[in-house]
């Protein structure tokens, strides 16, 4: 039930193909994609033509982080690139509800993405078209950024929400969190109430060079941190 999701950030991006298939071997459930536009966020990264270029090497679903701004244009190019997850920040749409409609219209799931500062307001209106509620535990931009203690207070508040909508009947939603994931803070963020967690530079710090046996390692010690939690 707990997914972790390697941001490739922090691959090698002249062996991204390997990292991809090397990290999955490794045990990791979903590849992580960060999209940066240098407009919404001040860095600029990687687009559909490179999803397209990975959708190939793996079953393990694309999970896309849109950090750009306008983001309706865009979406159709990564939902044909082979995207399983759409996610992006309500600040950067004009619309966030018909954004939300063009990701599933365009096949994939669709999600929020919440910067540490930003309130929760927006799930009062739309938590019945949200596959996943990503939590920002830095500011987003760049990978190796050190975790924002008072994501723990705010992933719990959305846990109680998802938890009373399922309840009610509603759709399951999954709780992502995004940001200084480590192998020291990952049991207290799943007890904070997480079930998918990015970690970017934790898994590709650790093996550079696409070492397989690295990836092992590390994805071995976040699982087992998440069983004790
Ligand atoms: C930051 C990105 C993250 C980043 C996480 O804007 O959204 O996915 O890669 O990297 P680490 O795990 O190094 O904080
Ligand atoms: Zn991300």
């Amino acid at each position: 039930m707990h997914v972790l999701a390697p941001s490739i950030l922090s691959a090698n991006f002249a062996r991204l193909g390997e990292e991809v298939a090397n990290v999955i071997a490794a045990g990791a459930d979903w590849i992580h994609f960060d999209v940066m536009d240098n407009h919404y966020v001040p860095n600029l990264t990687v687009g559909p033509l490179v999803c397209e270029a990975i959708r190939p090497l793996t079953k393990a679903p694309i999970d896309v982080h849109l950090m750009v701004k306008p983001v309706d244009r865009i979406v159709p190019d990564f939902a044909r690139a082979g995207a399983d997850i759409i996610t992006f920040h309500p600040e950067a749409s004009e619309h966030v509800d018909r954004t939300l409609a063009l990701i599933r219209e365009s096949g994939c799931q669709a999600g929020l993405v919440f910067n540490p500062a930003t309130p929760l307001d927006y799930l009062d209106y739309v938590l019945d078209k949200l596959d996943i509620i990503l939590l920002m535990s830095v500011n987003p931009g760049f990978g190796g950024q050190k975790f924002i203690p008072s994501t723990l207070r705010k992933l719990a508040r959305v846990r109680a929400r998802i938890d009373a909508h399922q309840n009610a009947g509603g759709q399951r939603i999954r709780l992502e969190v995004d940001g200084g994931v480590k192998v020291d803070n990952i049991a207290e963020i799943a007890r904070a109430g997480a079930d998918a967690f990015v970690a970017g530079s934790a898994v590709f710090g650790s093996g550079r060079n696409g070492d397989r046996n690295r990836y092992d390692s590390i994805i071995g010690a976040l699982r087992a941190e998440l069983e004790k939690a």
